[in-house]
């Protein structure tokens, strides 16, 4: 029996800025945005998008198309929670009409949330093969106004169910891990936005992708040539174009284009979003099946980091029919449909959106009908509804 993940939904909020505009605001030169970090735009949540809003939209994208009475379990990779005790996944179970009997809860570990959650779910479908997964990752990345990582910030969600007999992509069995308690990135609980030290993180990036790939590689006896594609994290597009060229560095010219072109295709998705954290890694995999022309059977590599810090390398096959399951135009509408906010408007949403709701506080949404949103507080509960 195979196991994988069976659909993919993906949701950002309806507002950007264009790092052009942020360059001269930041009296920087726009290539160091556009080609330096290697981004083109950042997506922002106001007040009314967080991790739950966010994970519930893009789960909507393909409820409708699953059997809800046989998810067994909802799992919420996120480092913007938005409680200490409850898991967002509870709140999106609610909106989501999922059975009482589901097993459901939050996991975090940086950015990579999400694989954890994946993970989980693949080895629990193995056990339990009438049953499915959702596993969301839902993330807003702030570093702050005027700060070096602000031109690498975003947000979104994207949420995947994991099944037997899939219709997207197999998940192989095995995987290479690594591990070290190191302060690269962090946000301590009386911080809003991140804590960073930037130039190391990058160098630690790239340091647990080399030892992921090649113990991979050991454990498995495939090559850089037996992919179609190398996926990374991308907390901006740059990052990962590093560490692909690690990987193709000494290989045959051909396995080098292929391996250049296919990480193109998955950038493009992340170059017009930011950072998305957690799912970051799997933004990157919807713009490679949305963007490249994948063979049948194509085999894809997948590398998972998350700062603190904790990195896994993974691989899955593409199903033939893999583009059934997606939709392409609603996925491009969805990043086309966003406004644009002047680097005032988004200075000034920024500060609005770092304030812990009074309690009592009701947000409307701006966002088109049958969006979820955050609605405010009443009796110290959040409140979600959809517009
Ligand atoms: P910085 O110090 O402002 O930028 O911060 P820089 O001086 O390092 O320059 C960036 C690049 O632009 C350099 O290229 C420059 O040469 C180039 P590189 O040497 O890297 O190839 N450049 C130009 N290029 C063209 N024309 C120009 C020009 N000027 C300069 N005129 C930094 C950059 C990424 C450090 C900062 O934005 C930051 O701190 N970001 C947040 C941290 C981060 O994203 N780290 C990534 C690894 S850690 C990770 O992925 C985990 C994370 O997602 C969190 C989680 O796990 O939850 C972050």
């Amino acid at each position: 029996m195979q196991v994988g993940i069976d659909q993919i939904g993906f949701y950002t909020p309806n507002k950007y800025v264009d790092m052009i505009d942020l360059a001269h605001a930041r009296n920087e030169d726009p290539n160091k945005f556009l080609i330096g970090i290697g981004q083109q735009k950042m997506s922002v949540a106001d007040q009314t998008q967080d991790a739950v809003s966010m994970g519930i939209n893009a789960t909507l994208r393909y409820l409708d198309h699953i059997e809800r009475k046989n998810v067994g379990l909802l799992i919420v990779g996120t480092e913007s929670g938005v409680d200490q005790s409850k898991s967002a996944s509870l709140f999106i179970k609610t909106a989501l009409n999922l059975p009482l009997n589901v097993r459901t809860f939050e996991v975090k570990e940086a950015c990579f949330g999400m694989t954890a959650g994946i993970m989980i779910a693949r080895d629990y479908v193995r056990l339990h093969p009438n049953h499915s997964a959702i596993v969301i990752g839902a993330d807003i990345a702030r570093y702050g106004i005027n700060t070096g990582g602000e031109v690498t910030q975003g947000a979104g969600s994207i949420s995947v169910l994991v099944k037997a007999d899939p219709r997207i992509m197999t998940l192989s069995a095995g995987h290479s891990a690594y591990s070290a308690d190191i302060n690269d990135f962090w946000r301590p609980n009386d911080s809003a936005v991140a804590l960073v030290d930037g130039k190391y993180s990058k160098d630690v990036y790239l340091d647990f992708f080399r030892h992921t790939f090649a113990d991979y590689q050991k454990q498995t006896g495939l090559k850089a040539s037996d992919f179609t594609a190398l996926l990374y994290h991308l907390p901006f597009v740059k990052m990962g174009f590093k560490a692909n060229q690690l990987a193709i560095e000494k290989r045959d010219d051909e396995t080098k284009k292929r391996l250049a072109d296919n990480f193109a295709a998955s950038a493009y998705y992340s170059k017009q979003i930011g950072n998305i954290y957690t799912a970051s890694l799997y933004l990157s995999f919807l713009s490679l099946l949305e963007n490249a022309q994948l063979p049948a059977n194509a085999k894809v590599g997948l590398f998972s980091y998350g700062s603190g810090a904790m990195a896994e390398f993974y691989s899955g096959q593409i199903c033939e029919d893999y583009g059934k399951a997606l939709n392409q135009t609603a996925d491009q509408e969805m990043i086309a449909r966003r406004q644009k906010l002047t680097i005032s408007e988004y200075e000034q949403i920024f500060n609005q959106a770092l304030k812990v709701p009074q309690d009592g506080l009701k947000l409307a949404s701006d966002e088109k009908s049958g969006t979820w949103y955050f609605a405010g507080t009443e009796n110290h509960v959040r409140q979600y509804r959809q517009k």
